[in-house]
């Protein structure tokens, strides 16, 4: 029985996990937040105050840490590190930068090769990330890159941390964005590009509900 895959892929900012987690409502299917997997990583080097830069010292890291993945009665993904619950602990702002420098590191990412293959093989799943539709999911039955211009995608992230009660300045958030942006797709190791099978969807112009109906009619038209 195979099962099927929706890979979601683009830049931060772009709308990808809210936009995969309502998708994967309406499809029934599971919803896979690698970026949280990262983040649980880089919420380990910060805590433990490891160098998120230094490849050998988040490689090192990596015996230690215990990750879990797991679905709440909310229906949300949680992650655990070494068993603590620490969901909310990897959406705080400085954790995205730790978790942009760590999962550089090759190491870190064929660590979690695997664990993200098995979700997809034994579910089906909308899953979302940087190289999902080039590395970790290469047969994924419909490959989606979603972007949008780096200023829209700053002021979407600066009404979220403001709605979030930790409120950044849009400079601040801005920098952050394209920071984040130049080192994911300037890494060596699984940089974001779109996959050559993948459709492209700019949601610069698009609102939420326009941008869901744009990527349900990609996923029908495949599926
Ligand atoms: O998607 P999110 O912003 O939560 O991801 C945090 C960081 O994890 C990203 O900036 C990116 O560097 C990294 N990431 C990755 N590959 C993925 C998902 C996230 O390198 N598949």
């Amino acid at each position: 029985l195979k099962t099927i895959s929706i890979a979601i892929d683009g830049p931060s900012g772009a709308g990808k996990s809210t936009l995969a987690k309502s998708v994967s409502k309406t499809l029934g299917y599971l919803y896979v937040d690698t970026g949280a997997i990262y983040r649980t990583i880089g919420y380990a080097a910060f805590s433990k105050g490891v160098d998120p830069k230094d490849g050998e010292a988040a490689a090192a890291l990596l015996p230690e840490l215990e990750i879990g993945l797991h679905y709440g009665e909310d229906g949300l993904q949680h992650m655990t590190l070494n068993g603590a619950d620490v969901t909310d602990q990897i959406r705080l702002p400085e954790i995205s930068l730790y978790a942009s420098a760590v999962s550089a590191h090759p190491a870190v990412r064929a660590h979690l090769l695997e664990m993200q293959r098995k979700l997809a093989r034994e579910n089906n799943v909308v899953m979302d990330g940087r190289d999902i539709g080039t590395v970790v999911l290469p047969d994924a039955t419909v490959k989606i890159f979603l972007t949008a211009s780096v200023e829209e995608r700053a002021m979407r992230r600066f009404r979220e941390l403001e709605q979030r009660g930790t409120p950044e300045s849009y400079e601040k958030v801005l920098e952050e964005m394209r920071q984040r942006d130049y080192n994911d797709s300037h890494r060596a190791a699984a940089p974001l590009k779109q996959a050559e099978d993948a459709v492209l969807l700019d949601t610069t112009e698009l609102d939420f509900r326009q941008s869901e109906e744009a990527i349900l009619r990609i996923i029908r038209e495949r599926t």
